[in-house]
């Protein structure tokens, strides 16, 4: 193998242009296509910023042109030539480079390669365990080499704007305390302390309040952070978060400086303009109106509460579900009649039943009546009180959900969801950025039968809301904020609270005796005497918005070594077993099977 010496790069491969011409260039890259055409090579080269073409023709000195005809693909090379213009007849107008390519004087071979287990190119199909077992390969494509790029510009964006804005990056700590609110911890066990666990953060939140207490105002971090929950395509065990926390605001200020970050993220990164200030939609009405707390409104299609038009009939399924304090709502696919056949409906009664619901009642109005399987149970007035309030016409479909809110909500917001995209209804250009505010404090979990945060139990409560903590706390709304992008939470955040008595009340009404929240909490409880500034702040999922950003369908492909569904990471193989040494020494011993 040749080395570099001597020669140094001059351009990167994907820059050249016909301004270039004449000029004598050192390229270096991978060989991503070598065409031997009898006295004629034409090599393209691909570097990180494209790719460009070499030519060899019988001009080249014979050791040249032997030695690229060695070339295979992958093979790292060197090469010095001049720009060309091409042709007019040449010019590749679906390449960057196209208009020129680099007469070869001199080649090198760096290394060669062996042949990769799949085609290193633009949007292939290969599946994704191989991609990810061989992610070095899978992460010199262009499309995910792309990707990176454009997460590297946006948490660039972020520090430069956030440092404008007043913000200093402080780092927070890896190994800390577990803390039994939020999702399940990870545990990292001490050696020092035999017994003894640290937890890895779920994100930087106690951190970035006391460095609020502790004077320093505004706070920033690009921070790992880390969850042991089940994965999704929008979820990892580890992801990053661009955190921030900010002394003396109100919710407005919060919002007003990521409405300007977004805004500038979006022009500087895709060229797009954004309008601000977005919609702020309070999270009942986002329930009401779209069944979900991150609504997706680049299209309609939104809930209709029809429960007052049937609460009478004679339909056991809706009056039983209003009369229990639930719901009858239903959904309009407007213009869908006709593709809503009996196959159809029959899958989608399937798919709202994945969501707890206890089936789908439908009426699709047509040209010459209505094709329902519900009709025969309802009064003709009651059919056409639903029709009206759903402003049903010819060519529509209805679909109703009767039950419990919660699960009515959960199935039609997801059905709307469903409907929309076996339809391709969704304008894909568009983006919909909203604010989703006023969320409940509380949430009540069946599970553990008590409250939980809903946010985290550092979140204030509204001023107006206060009162009714001890009475109605399924009522008391919270001072929080999750933005919202085509329907994806990108970020969340709220005002804390900053006093001790608040903060402990807080944590009696999630159910933890005065002793158990000084045991876990006593530290930010004492330093919340100590004069603590109004705060908040709130983080995004950096993987989530370059996902939206790069349009793609899974955070994987934003993220350089991500792992899988099991939580398994393919290349390195990890979790795996350890030495029986290194778990005496941290005193540990295990409880597990051989497999
Ligand atoms: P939250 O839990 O809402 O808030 O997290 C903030 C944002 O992080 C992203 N996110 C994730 N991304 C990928 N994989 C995951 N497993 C994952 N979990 C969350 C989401 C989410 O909106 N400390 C608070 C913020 C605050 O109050 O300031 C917090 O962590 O985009
Ligand atoms: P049933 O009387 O339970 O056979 O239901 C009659 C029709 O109403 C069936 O087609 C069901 O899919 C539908 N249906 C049943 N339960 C519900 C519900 N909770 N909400 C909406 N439709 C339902």
């Amino acid at each position: 193998m040749e080395t570099m010496q001597g020669l140094k790069r001059t351009n990167m491969c994907g820059e050249l242009s016909a301004k270039d011409a004449g000029k004598e260039v050192v390229l270096t890259g991978w060989a991503a296509k070598n065409r031997l055409l009898g006295q004629l090579i034409f090599l393209t080269l691909r570097d990180r910023t494209g790719i460009v073409q070499v030519a060899f023709n019988d001009e080249t000195a014979r050791d040249v042109f032997e030695k690229a005809e060695k070339v295979r693909s992958e093979y790292v090379v060197a090469v010095r030539g001049k720009v060309a213009l091409r042709t007019p007849e040449n010019i590749n107008p679906d390449m960057k480079t196209g208009e020129v390519e680099i007469i070869a004087e001199e080649i090198r071979i760096l290394n060669d390669a062996e042949t990769p287990p799949f085609y290193i190119e633009e949007g292939i199909d290969t599946n994704d365990a191989l991609r990810l077992k061989y992610r070095y390969l899978d992460l010199r494509r262009p499309d995910m080499q792309r990707n990176m790029i454009m997460r590297h510009k946006v948490a660039k964006i972020a520090r430069d704007y956030f440092d404008e804005q007043g913000f200093l990056e402080i780092e927070t700590p890896m190994l800390t305390k577990s803390t039994p609110e939020g999702a399940r911890d990870y545990l990292v066990p001490s050696r020092v302390h035999p017994g003894k666990f640290y937890a890895l953060p779920q994100s930087p939140q106690q951190y970035k309040q006391l460095l609020m207490l502790a004077g320093y105002d505004r706070y920033f971090q690009i921070a790992r952070c880390f969850r042991d929950e089940d994965l999704r395509a929008d979820r990892q065990p580890e992801f990053t978060q661009m955190d921030m926390e900010l002394s003396f605001v109100d919710i407005d200020t919060v919002i007003e400086i990521n409405e300007g970050f977004l805004k500038k993220v979006f022009k500087d990164v895709l060229g797009r303009d954004v309008e601000t200030p977005f919609l702020r939609l309070p999270y009942q009405e986002a329930m009401d109106r779209f069944g979900s707390d991150k609504p997706d409104t680049r299209f309609g299609m939104e809930l209709v509460d029809i429960s007052d038009e049937v609460k009478d009939c004679d339909f056991k399924v809706f009056t039983g579900a209003v009369e229990n304090g639930g719901s009858v709502r239903c959904i309009n696919a407007k213009g869908l009649g006709s593709s809503l056949t009996r196959k159809t409906l029959d899958s989608l009664t399937e798919y709202v039943k994945t969501y707890r619901a206890k089936g789908l009642a439908w009426i699709v109005v047509e040209e010459d009546g209505l094709r329902s399987q519900i009709t025969k149970f309802l009064s003709e007035d009651t059919v056409n009180a639903i029709l009206k309030k759903a402003d049903a016409e010819v060519g529509d479909g209805i679909l109703i959900v009767a039950d419990k809110n919660q699960v009515v909500y959960d199935a039609l917001g997801n059905l709307r969801l469903e409907v929309a995209s076996r339809f391709d209804i969704i304008d894909k250009s568009k983006l919909n950025f909203l604010w989703v505010t006023e969320f409940p404090l509380f949430e009540y979990s069946e599970e553990e039968d008590r409250f939980v945060a809903k946010h985290h139990p550092f979140t204030s409560p509204m001023d107006e809301d206060i009162e009714k903590l001890d009475t109605e706390p399924e009522n008391v709304r919270a001072k929080a904020y999750d933005i919202v992008l085509n329907g994806t939470e990108i970020g969340g955040g709220s005002l804390r609270i900053y006093n001790t008595a608040l903060q402990q009340k807080m944590f009696e009404k999630l159910g933890f005796t005065p002793e158990a929240a000084w045991e876990r909490f006593g530290y930010l409880l004492e330093a919340f005497k100590y004069g603590t500034p109004p705060h908040g702040g709130m983080a995004y999922g950096l993987d989530r918005l370059v996902m939206i950003m790069a349009g793609c369908d899974s955070i994987r492909d934003v993220i350089a070594f991500p792992k899988v569904q099991t939580a398994a990471e393919l290349m390195t193989n990890s979790p795996d077993i350890v030495d029986d040494i290194q778990l005496k020494e941290l005193a540990i011993s295990l409880d597990t099977e051989e497999e």
